[in-house]
């Protein structure tokens, strides 16, 4: 087994030498050459017998960190070759860089809280595109809304100084009519940026990015045959979402991670356009304890103590996973436990839609791995002993609450039209150049999102300004169980937030500051992170001025 030094030397030595390709395609022959001692058959079947190791973070290469120090980015949105099944290759959209003679794709930018950033975006693809930054506070104009695209072989520029809390914040398109398609298609990447809460926990439990803390996007896509990526959703998929029957980590089906008797720091984000994973570690066929430290917007106050979260569309989880008391060849497995989606159950002559969808593969584009199916994402195998005494701090850092006193509440309802089946917030579909909700600059508010019973969940995320989540009422019984406080909130719901699960018959409470330093009229967005929902119009404008 090549050790985490050689392999790293290995990818820049190549990064530095060819274009970004080779370089990827190094990364899965290194992963390929990595022993496994795993014996764990995987239950359902993926399509592939895939024992890659699992891509981590290097110094270049396919998810290579950047570290952004006052110097322009020239990022390019291109189309590349990637076998995602071993052997058979299909073709991604991808972002790639070269920037100190070090070649990137999919670069994860790293970035220090008040320091700024700037890249140039060529538009290599032969079809409009742009960049939004998930979660960061920008202005309206850097923030990648549908009506700031470039067209084919154009560029543009976004800059701006990074005002967020330290935390996992990502990247994607965000053009009109082909966000969906393609974040679907490979680009999207990671943005991390740190601050004071974030470096006093590294150094609390010896973590290091790409080592022993590693980010895992978390995807399920569909192949054909020969291994190309198939996107092709039928009107049935735009009113569920696309599912894939391939679930993937760091692009790599069922990966490995070989693991030492220590803490780990996993940050997950869901970059599926529509699957929900509710994730848990099993061992011996129990789920394991393990420590929630975070959320879209950063750390939380305190760490918290969980055996299973749901992850919708867009968010994300910081845990700790303790494998101090692990043996060497023990195994953990990250999956994805069953769960009842709760599609539209009354709807379509009181058959869940999800079900019926699925039931006739030939009929529909479905997929054979429904929304709610169980299945692996990626293997843990113990295959070493050290020493580790560190201890989690019980202060992660300070968040205060958004005072609430006297705000203004706006509801904004989740209905679904009949008979188009189109997806609506407060009745009406997107309207690029509408703005429907306008926002005094410095208000609070509390905005109210509730779903309809007949329903589908919906991840409902919003642009320009994280927010609190004060409270969730009518929840699904498997979502009340995990309540934590009278709220009804469960811990992934208390920290800052962008993006938040709504499920059938919920009623979500937001506080929200609007309190930014930007002059003139912003506008941003509201919109389901499910990103067929998005496309399909379930998305509104809202400006702050
Ligand atoms: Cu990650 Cu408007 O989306
Ligand atoms: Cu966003
Ligand atoms: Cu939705």
């Amino acid at each position: 087994m090549m050790t985490q030094m050689s392999r790293r030397d290995l990818i820049k030595r190549t990064g530095m030498a060819a274009a970004g390709i080779a370089a990827l395609g190094l990364l899965n022959a290194c992963g390929g050459t990595r022993a496994t001692t795993s014996t764990q058959t995987h239950t359902v079947a993926i399509g592939t017998a895939s024992q890659a190791s699992l891509p981590t973070p290097g110094a270049s290469g396919l998810l290579g960190v950047l570290d952004v120090s006052g110097t322009e980015i020239p990022l390019t949105a291109t189309t590349t070759t990637h076998a995602i099944l071993p052997g058979k290759n299909a073709t991604l959209m991808v972002y790639t860089t070269a920037v100190g003679g070090w070649s990137y794709i999919n670069p994860i930018f790293r970035v220090q809280t008040g320091q700024s950033f700037a890249a140039t975006l060529a538009n290599n693809l032969d079809e409009r595109t742009n960049i939004h930054w998930h979660g960061l506070q920008v202005e309206g104009r850097m923030d990648g809304h549908p009506s700031l695209s470039v067209a084919p072989g154009a560029s543009t520029r976004y800059a701006f100084t990074v005002r967020n809390r330290g935390g996992m914040y990502w990247y994607h398109p965000h053009a009109d009519g082909t966000t969906a398609k393609q974040a679907y298609s490979g680009l999207a990447s990671l943005f991390l940026v740190e601050d004071d809460d974030e470096r006093a926990l590294a150094q609390a439990l010896d973590l290091r990015f790409g080592e022993t803390d590693i980010p895992l996007v978390l995807q399920d896509k569909q192949f054909d045959a020969s291994g190309k990526l198939v996107y092709a959703p039928q009107p049935m998929d735009r009113q569920m979402g696309w599912y894939g029957d391939v679930p993937l980590v760091n692009l790599t089906p069922s990966p490995t991670f070989m693991a030492k008797t220590r803490l780990y720091r996993f940050r997950l984000l869901n970059g599926a356009n529509a699957r929900i994973f509710r994730l848990a570690f099993l061992q011996r066929g129990a789920t394991a304890p393990f420590t929630l430290i975070g959320t879209d917007g950063g750390l939380l106050a305190r760490p918290a103590p969980v055996r299973e979260l749901f992850l919708a569309p867009g968010e994300r989880a910081d845990v700790l996973l303790d494998l101090r008391a692990g043996r060497i060849g023990d195994t953990i497995t990250l999956q994805s436990l069953a769960f009842d989606p709760m599609d539209n159950e009354m709807g379509m002559g009181g058959m869940g839609m999800g079900r019926m969808h699925h039931m006739d593969g030939t009929q529909m584009a479905g997929t054979t791995l429904p929304n709610g199916t169980p299945f692996p994402l990626l293997t843990i195998t113990v295959t070493a002993q050290v020493a580790y005494d560190r201890q989690i701090p019980d202060r992660l850092s300070m968040i205060a609450p958004i005072d609430v006193a006297g705000a203004n509440s706006r509801p904004f309802t989740l209905t679904q039209a009949m008979p188009s089946m189109q997806w609506l917030i407060n009745g009406t579909a997107y309207r690029i150049d509408e703005s429907s909700v306008k926002v005094q600059r410095a208000s609070r508010e509390i905005w109210v999102l509730q779903n309809a019973t007949m329903s589908m969940p919906h991840p409902m995320h919003l642009h320009g300004f994280l927010f609190q989540v004060l409270e969730r009422r009518g929840s699904p019984q498997h979502v009340a169980a995990l309540g934590t406080d009278s709220a009804g909130r469960v811990p992934t719901d208390v920290g800052w937030k962008d993006t938040v699960l709504v499920w059938p018959g919920e009623t979500v409470r937001l506080a929200i500051d609007f309190s930014h330093p930007f002059t003139g009229e912003q506008t941003y967005l509201l919109h389901c992170h499910n990103l067929e929902h998005e496309e399909g119009g379930m998305m509104l404008n809202y400006t702050v001025g």
